[in-house]
């Protein structure tokens, strides 16, 4: 989604600009085309050869060169986006308060496109409340900011300042290319991953769902604007650490979960993979070797089901992983749980990085589905944009 896309790397004098050299070569391979600016203070810790070679492209750092053309016009007229990381607390104050007294202030102040702005610093400077106020007026003239990480900071404090993953930048990149804040003032509960059911205390019944799909759902409601919890079981990936989450393992603690808070959403958008099965009786204590052993297996309650039943003006959005007739097994999954959308999915493409998925929505029947190809996060973004579009019609 970063393809030919122009990125305007703007970069400023934090510590973790040196890791803006890996974030850089990212950008690259997702084969955006690179423009770097730099502060006077970010070329104390990296040199502009260094971003030169990795983007194969020009380092800006004078705002008085008279060999270029009116260089901070030219390039906020050629950005598709500009990138201002590690932002400080310096570049936001100006920013903020109409100040250009350098190339990226300047260019800032010229440009039309989207601005995202990632902030990495120390935690009591990035909690002052200047900075916040700064960050608050920015953000009212749509500026997008992607938060700080929480974490061990390189000043030896621990607290919310450390520049976010560089996955985390590319996934807020490629959304604030497409979207601003389309889904402000919306509410979504995401539930990911594969649920356990206990049959001693060191054994349990699981499937292979890594929860990636429900968390690059999470993400990308959150990256637009919605206001997201995420219920998750086992996973095999890190949570996006922005999203306010709630571990719930077995199907059972998530439906205690889920039907708690569901009335509180907008959109429930059910995409862990539930056990539909659970040992009957549970040992409380670990079962000793013997020649058979037979496990006695009931139904879980249905969690959507029962959410589709008791439903009021939410939108529900369910998910169906089938590996033959695929869209009857989803349309009649669609009607039976009550759902407003339902996402399928063919398990012959598990495991694979690119999906394809086919979207069937209330009232329409298998023949109108949409079909979708391409990685988890793109789909996420699809199925949100068919949300949007539903909501707004
Ligand atoms: N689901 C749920 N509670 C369960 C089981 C599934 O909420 N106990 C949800 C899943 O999150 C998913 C959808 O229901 O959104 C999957 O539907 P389901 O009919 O359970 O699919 P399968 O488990 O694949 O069932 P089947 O074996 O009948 O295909």
């Amino acid at each position: 989604m970063l393809d030919n896309k122009k990125i305007l790397f703007c970069l400023c004098g934090g510590i973790a600009v040196y890791k803006c050299v890996e974030l850089a070569s990212q950008m690259v391979k997702e084969g955006a085309i690179i423009k770097t600016i730099m502060t006077k203070s970010a070329m104390e810790f990296v040199t502009p050869l260094t971003f030169q070679s990795i983007t194969k492209n020009t380092v800006s750092y004078k705002l008085f060169n008279h060999e270029a053309n009116i260089e901070h016009i030219s390039l906020a007229d050629w950005a598709d986006i500009i990138v201002i990381v590690p932002a400080t607390a310096n570049i936001i104050g100006k920013i903020a308060n109409g100040i250009a007294d350098d190339l990226i202030t300047t260019t800032v102040m010229a440009s039309s496109c989207p601005k995202l702005i990632v902030p990495a610093m120390n935690v009591n400077m990035y909690e002052n409340p200047i900075l916040q106020e700064n960050i608050n007026k920015l953000k009212s003239f749509d500026f997008m900011f992607l938060e700080p990480e929480i974490g061990r900071l390189a000043c030896g404090y621990e607290g919310k300042g450390r520049m976010p993953a560089i996955d985390e930048i590319i996934y807020a990149l490629k959304v604030y290319l497409h979207h601003q804040a389309d889904l402000k003032g919306k509410s979504f509960l995401v539930t990911a991953g594969a649920s356990i059911e206990k049959i001693d205390p060191m054994r349990y019944i699981t499937n292979i769902s890594s929860g990636k799909m429900g968390f690059a759902l999470a993400r990308a409601a959150y990256l637009r604007g919605g206001q997201v919890t995420l219920i998750y079981s086992s996973v095999a990936e890190k949570l996006p650490y922005y999203v306010k989450s709630i571990q719930a393992l077995s199907a059972k603690e998530m439906h205690d979960q889920v039907l708690r808070l569901f009335p509180d959403f907008d959109c429930v958008i059910s995409c862990a993979a539930v056990a539909d099965f659970t040992p009957q009786n549970p040992s409380p204590v670990k079962i000793k070797k013997s020649e058979n052993l037979t496990i006695e297996l009931v139904r879980t309650i249905d969690i959507l089901k029962e959410m589709g039943e008791k439903k009021d003006k939410q939108y529900l959005i369910g998910f169906a992983a089938e590996s033959e007739n695929i869209l009857k097994n989803a349309h009649q999954k669609l009607e039976n749980k009550n759902l407003n959308m339902i996402v399928a999915n063919d398990l012959k493409m598990a495991g694979k990085t690119d999906s394809e998925i086919f979207i069937i929505k209330k009232n329409q029947n298998e023949d109108s589905s949409i079909q979708y190809q391409g990685d988890k996060f793109f789909l996420a973004n699809k199925i949100l944009d068919e949300y949007i579009n539903d909501e707004t019609t």
